[in-house]
């Protein structure tokens, strides 16, 4: 059995073919799967989706490109999108410090009201981090006693001594196809520190496919090369990796069909 704790099924590159996707992912061994939505509507169209499919289940929330539109009406929307039993988590939040992204005051300020909202309804985030680790590891440390029901670092890619600190909040991490990447030597490093009891699975789909469909559309159905790959970093069988990863993504997101 396998989970892909972060997918984007409701993606216009799914619209012609997604029941077919699901159906062969099934057939791959993927148990559960969590859609993620990255503003308002995306999460709308999450919670629809999940809703209208057998062990499917949502994440909502608004991710840090679109942070300049989130105001006080959003999150009073999310919180009532959130009363749905098919929403797992709160996410895609975090921060991403590229070119032409919002202010980093701002991104923060709706990271914290999210990770807030997550605290509030007892449900796990969902971190999207990318070219500010250092910020969002000190916006979660500050936010320490919030993280109470856990949450994942969603497709890490940081090294060893941000592993660890994200270990010490009590955070999984999440491990997708980047970790098969050819040029992802240093985040293998850095995954192989890395307590199995502490990692789940994703795709981040349709982007992000592993090695060699690198390029490609991606798809939950690739998951057991990810597994594969992650039981050659860790020295460990697969199928305990997939074993042990299903129970933290289970535990963590309280999926039951
Ligand atoms: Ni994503």
């Amino acid at each position: 059995m396998l989970i892909d704790t972060h997918c984007h099924l409701t993606d216009k590159q799914f619209c012609d073919d997604i029941e077919a996707v699901i159906a062969h992912s099934r057939d791959m061994g993927v148990k559960f799967f969590v859609t993620s939505g990255f503003d308002l509507d995306s999460s709308i169209k999450a919670v629809e989706f999940a809703s209208a499919h057998n062990n499917v289940f949502a994440s909502i929330g608004i991710y840090p490109e679109y942070s300049g539109f989130a105001d006080e009406k959003t999150f009073a929307q999310l919180e009532e999108l959130a009363s749905s039993k098919k929403v797992v988590a709160i996410g895609e939040i975090g921060l991403q410090f590229t070119d032409g992204a919002p202010e980093k005051e701002v991104q923060i300020k709706v990271f914290e009201r999210q990770i807030d909202l997550a605290f509030r309804l007892k449900k796990p985030i969902v971190i999207h981090c990318r070219e500010a680790m250092g910020a969002c590891l000190e916006t979660l440390e500050k936010n320490k006693d919030k993280l109470v029901y856990g949450g994942t670092m969603h497709c890490f890619s940081g090294s060893k001594e941000s592993a660890i600190r994200v270990l010490k909040l009590g955070l999984n991490i999440s491990v997708g196809g980047v970790s098969t990447f050819k040029n992802a030597s240093n985040l293998r490093e850095a995954l192989s520190i890395v307590p199995l009891e502490r990692i789940v699975l994703e795709t981040d789909c349709p982007y992000l496919a592993p090695h060699p469909f690198r390029g490609k559309r991606n798809s939950p159905a690739f998951l057991p090369g990810i597994a594969e790959n992650l039981s050659k970093i860790l020295g460990k069988d697969v199928a305990e990796v997939e074993k042990v990863t299903s129970e933290n993504a289970i535990k963590l997101f309280g999926l039951e069909e």
